[in-house]
């Protein structure tokens, strides 16, 4: 997964804690927590210590501490997820047509982040939608429980079109079976890219992983909503490629 603070030991964060026994790598402490002066993000960020050092998790992966969804939306469950929400424009528009659905947007991007919680907090009707400053695979993995989600969307993520490059995609086959884990029966899993080979893989991957059912090629963009990249492009007159899956709750 990408950002996770990998298998290098030379980029180990020297003392910040011992490497445990008889494991070959590493992981970085996370925290959940809001943002002291913006109530629509959330970090799920890497802790440092005094000297700004990355600190360790004590085991990879680290203990699983799922969220409690009545603390970021004061509603329980399901949510949607969006993945890459960049700076918030299909966020926020979905948002405010779906008042009834607690929306989540996972972003990297610090700056990035704040711009789409930014957003959001402009608008008092859009309490239900909140922004993660986080990586997502992550979060998903070490924080999100069970049978929680009930929509994901991931629309034009970075391609990384390089072959070597190609283990940074955030979509990934650790992050389907993560998806499948967290499905409520109905779930959709809205997926879009300007990029044809990343399209390909997409297809391929999605299609060969169990529990993932085609409903829609070529889709339209979701309820109408482009996304800021996806303006960007059709401007410039590239082809867009997206599709719908039904994803089946682990049984
Ligand atoms: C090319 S932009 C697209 C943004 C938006 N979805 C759109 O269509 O306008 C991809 C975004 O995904 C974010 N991103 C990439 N990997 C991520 C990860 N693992 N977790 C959360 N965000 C990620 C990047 O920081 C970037 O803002």
């Amino acid at each position: 997964m990408p950002g996770g603070g990998g298998r290098n030991r030379r980029s180990r964060p020297g003392g910040a804690t011992s490497l445990p026994e008889g494991l070959d790598h590493y992981e970085l402490l996370r925290e959940l927590r809001p943002d002291p002066d913006l109530p629509t993000l959330w970090h799920h960020a890497v802790v440092q210590d005094d000297n700004y050092v990355p600190r360790l998790a004590v085991s990879s992966p680290p203990p699983f501490d799922p969220i409690r969804f009545e603390d970021l939306f004061g509603t329980p469950g399901p949510i949607e997820i969006e993945i890459g929400c960049g700076k918030g424009r299909f966020l926020s528009e979905y948002a405010a047509l779906h008042p009834e659905r607690p929306l989540l947007g996972i972003e990297w991007t610090r700056p990035i982040a704040w711009v789409a919680a930014q957003k959001l907090a402009k608008r008092p009707t859009l309490e239900h939608a909140k922004v993660l400053w986080g990586d997502a695979p992550y979060f998903l993995r070490d924080r999100m429980p069970s049978r929680s989600v009930a929509a994901f969307h991931i629309y034009f993520p970075d391609p990384w079109p390089k072959e070597k490059a190609k283990k940074r995609r955030v979509l990934q086959t650790s992050l389907l079976e993560q998806m499948r884990r967290l499905a409520v029966p109905g779930c959709r899993f809205h997926w879009g890219t300007d990029y044809a080979e990343y399209a390909q893989y997409a297809m391929e991957l999605v299609g060969a992983t169990d529990g993932f059912r085609l409903l829609v090629d070529k889709a339209e963009p979701t309820d109408g909503i482009t996304t800021s990249f996806e303006r960007k492009y059709l401007l410039e007159g590239r082809p867009i490629y997206r599709t719908v899956w039904e994803v089946e709750p682990l049984p």
